[in-house]
């Protein structure tokens, strides 16, 4: 993890109580100097999400994306396992685009098992269970996602 977004992380840590709640707009996470970002997530795409999660996903990333339990691990085959969803792996170290690419076109021949989903999954699917599992993703993962976002932009 590199310096800037560690900062951020105790900043943010520090400063859980400070939420503010707005119904409808989302809620703003504040810091020092302000809100930094507003967190929204479409409840209907969460929703939906959600229920593909169980019907495709869940045997594989466990309950709430946790993840298989030894996921940094290889298995015996030499495979990566399913990791954390969740914000405890590293899914939040991508862009939305390239989670979308990932569960797409799913694992990279010879390195795990996550199947493809293009054939079985609406890109409108695949986008509501991208919004899902950021919903999962705590407070100071978010706004040290976005600051990620940010600057590579
Ligand atoms: C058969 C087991 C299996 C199923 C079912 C499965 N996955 Fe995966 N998934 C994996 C494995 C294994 C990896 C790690 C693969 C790799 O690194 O090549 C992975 C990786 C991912 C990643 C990248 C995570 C990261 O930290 O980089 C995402 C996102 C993801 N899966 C989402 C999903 C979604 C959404 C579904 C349901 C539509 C799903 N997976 C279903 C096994 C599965």
């Amino acid at each position: 993890m590199n310096k800037n977004v560690l900062i951020l992380l105790i900043m943010v840590l520090g400063l859980a109580g400070c939420d503010s709640h707005s119904p409808g707009m989302g809620r703003s996470i504040s810091s020092f100097t302000g809100p930094v970002l507003q967190r929204y997530h479409d409840p209907q795409q969460v929703a939906l999400g959600d229920s593909l999660y169980r019907q495709h996903c869940i045997q594989c990333h466990g309950q709430n994306g946790v993840g298989a339990e030894d996921w940094r691990h290889r298995d015996t085959e030499g495979m990566f396992l399913p990791p954390p969803l969740d914000g405890s792996g590293h899914a939040w170290h991508h862009s939305t685009a390239e989670l979308k690419q990932m569960i797409l076109k799913g694992s990279p021949a010879g390195q795990g098992k996550m199947p493809a989903w293009r054939d079985t999954l609406s890109d409108s699917e695949v986008d509501a269970l991208i919004v899902w599992l950021q919903s999962l993703w705590p407070d100071e993962v978010y706004v040290a996602w976005d600051e990620m976002q940010q600057n590579n932009r």
